[in-house]
C-alpha cells in the first residue's frame, strides 16, 4: 500500500501566536490564530486548519490521573491542542467497548466499538465544542450559532450556556430527532426551524455568521476539528494498550465528514513528530445512508470533488446531509491511508443498531452506520479477516427514541394481576 501521508511538520510563519497559526489547505496562506474571527481563506475561500510549530508525541499526553480539569478526556490532548483547558463538561474518555459476539459474526481479528455516544450531551460534538466555546471567548464574542441535524445544535447549546453565551441553531424542520430538539430547548438555545435540509441550514447560517450575527461554530470552524480530532489519539493508545499495536482500519459514519477530517489530521500530526509510522495509520473508512452518499460516490468515481446532492433522504437523519463541506479534507485522509467509503441502506443500519444493541451498546441510527459498513464491506471481501478494526458510534440511542423504539420490540399490554401475567408469559 502506498501512502501519501506529508512526514514533514510545516514550517512556522511569522504570523504564528505561541506556535499556532491557521493555514489555508488549497492555497497555503496563513493567519494568526486569534486576531480575527475567520472560517476559511481571505485569499480564495479555502478550508482553513489548525497548525502547530510542534506536532504532539504520545509521551506528551497527560496520564489522566485527575478526575476533572485539565488532565482529563479531551484536555489530556492539550499538547495537541491551541490551549490548555476550555469550557468543559468534561468531555472524551469514551469506552472502546469488546463486542466479542459481533466480531465472531463479522468475522475480523479484532473489533471494538469507540462509543462517543457517551460524551456528556450524547455524542462526539462535545469535544469539538469544548475547544470552540474557547476560541469564541478568546475572540471576545458572545452569541454562537450552528445549523444541525441535532447533536451539534445539542452541543452547541450546553456549551454555548455553560460559557455563558447566547445560542442560535438552525434545523431542517421535522427531520431532527426529539432527543436532540430537546436538549438544544432546555440548555436554552433559540431554535429556528428551517423549511430545508441541513445543507440549506448551513448555507443561512454561513450567511448570518458573514454578517456578524454570531460566531459559526458547525465543523467548517477549523478550531472544531482540533478537539475531534482527541478522537483518533483515544483510539489509537487505548487499542495498543489492550494489543500491542495500532488498528489496522478506523470505520466511521460520514456526513459533514468532520470527523474523517480530524481523525486524518491528528494521525497527520503524529506522525509529523514521529509519535507514528505513516504505514500505521488506521485506513479511513467512511459510511453513509445510500439516499445521502456523495462521498462514496466522490470516492467510487475517483473525483477531487463533491457532487452536491438536492434531494437526501435516510432514517439515519445525523447524517441526511448532501454537500459535506468538509469534503477537500476527508477525501485526501481516505485515500492517503488507503481507506475507502462504502453507502449502506436504511434496513441494514437498523440491523447494524439491533446488533449493537444486543450486546449492550445503543447507538442512534446513524452511529450503526458503521457496524453496517463494516458488515458490508466484509461481504463484499474489502476488509479481509484478519483486519483489527474500531467502529466509531458517534450518538447515543436516547438521542433519537423513535428509531430505538422502531428498532426494537413492542411493550405488551398485561393485566393487574399476578396469574394473568405469568399466562401471557407461557402462551
Ligand atoms: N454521526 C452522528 C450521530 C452525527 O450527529 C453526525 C453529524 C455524524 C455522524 C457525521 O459526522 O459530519 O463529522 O461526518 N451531525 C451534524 C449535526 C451534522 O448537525 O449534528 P461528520
Amino acid at each position: 500500500m502506498d501512502f501519501a501521508i506529508d512526514a514533514a511538520a510545516p514550517a512556522v510563519p511569522d504570523c504564528a501566536d505561541d506556535g499556532t497559526w491557521l493555514a489555508c489547505i488549497a492555497c497555503d496562506e496563513t493567519f494568526a490564530p486569534f486576531e480575527a474571527v475567520r472560517y476559511t481563506c481571505d485569499e480564495c475561500d479555502g478550508l482553513l486548519e489548525v497548525r502547530y510549530a510542534d506536532p504532539p508525541t504520545f509521551d506528551e499526553f497527560g496520564t489522566g490521573a485527575s478526575t476533572d480539569g485539565p488532565d482529563r478526556g479531551v484536555w489530556r490532548y492539550r499538547e495537541g491542542l491551541p490551549f490548555d483547558l476550555g469550557v468543559t463538561l468534561p468531555e472524551g474518555d469514551t469506552p472502546l467497548h469488546r463486542v466479542p459476539r459481533i466480531k465472531e459474526a463479522v468475522g475480523v481479528d479484532a473489533l471494538r466499538i469507540k462509543h462517543e455516544g457517551m460524551n456528556p450531551t450524547g455524542s462526539f460534538k462535545d469535544r469539538g465544542m469544548t475547544v470552540g466555546v474557547r476560541v469564541a471567548k478568546e475572540l471576545g464574542v458572545g452569541a454562537l450559532a450552528c445549523a444541525s441535524t441535532g447533536n451539534t445544535s445539542a452541543a452547541l447549546a450546553a456549551y454555548g450556556g455553560r460559557g455563558g453565551m447566547q445560542t442560535l441553531v438552525l434545523l431542517p424542520e421535522g427531520k431532527v430527532a426529539a432527543g436532540k430538539i430537546a436538549q438544544a430547548s432546555l440548555h436554552g438555545a433559540r431554535i429556528l426551524e428551517v423549511d430545508g435540509n441541513f445543507d440549506a441550514c448551513l448555507d443561512i447560517v454561513q450567511e448570518l455568521a458573514a454578517r456578524g450575527e454570531a460566531y459559526l461554530l458547525n465543523s467548517l470552524n477549523p478550531f472544531r476539528l482540533e478537539g475531534q480530532k482527541t478522537i483518533g489519539f483515544e483510539i489509537l493508545e487505548e487499542f495498543y494498550a489492550d494489543y500491542g499495536v495500532f488498528p489496522d482500519r478506523i470505520v466511521l459514519p460520514v456526513g459533514n465528514a468532520g470527523n474523517t477530517s480530524a481523525l486524518y489530521k491528528g494521525f497527520r500530526e503524529l506522525v509529523q513528530s514521529g509519535a507514528l509510522d505513516p504505514d500505521e495509520v488506521p485506513k479511513l473508512t467512511g459510511v453513509q445512508a445510500e439516499g445521502a452518499a456523495p462521498m462514496v460516490e466522490a470516492v467510487e468515481e475517483g473525483n477531487d470533488e463533491i457532487r452536491r446532492w438536492e434531494e437526501v433522504e435516510t432514517r439515519a437523519t445525523a447524517i441526511r446531509i448532501g454537500n459535506p463541506v468538509n469534503a477537500p479534507k476527508a477525501l485526501p485522509g481516505i485515500r492517503n491511508t488507503g481507506g475507502t467509503a462504502v453507502a449502506v441502506s436504511d434496513p441494514e443500519i437498523t440491523a447494524a443498531q439491533r446488533h449493537l444493541a444486543s450486546e449492550g451498546v445503543g447507538v442512534e441510527p446513524a452511529s450503526a452506520a458503521s457496524l453496517a459498513g463494516l458488515k458490508k464491506l466484509r461481504r463484499e471481501g474489502v476488509v479481509d479477516d484478519d483486519e483489527r478494526v474500531v467502529c466509531l458510534t458517534t450518538g447515543h440511542l436516547l438521542k433519537d427514541p423513535d428509531a430505538a423504539y422502531e428498532a426494537g420490540g413492542d411493550p405488551e399490554p398485561v393485566p393487574n394481576d399476578a396469574d394473568a401475567v405469568v399466562d401471557h408469559l407461557h402462551d
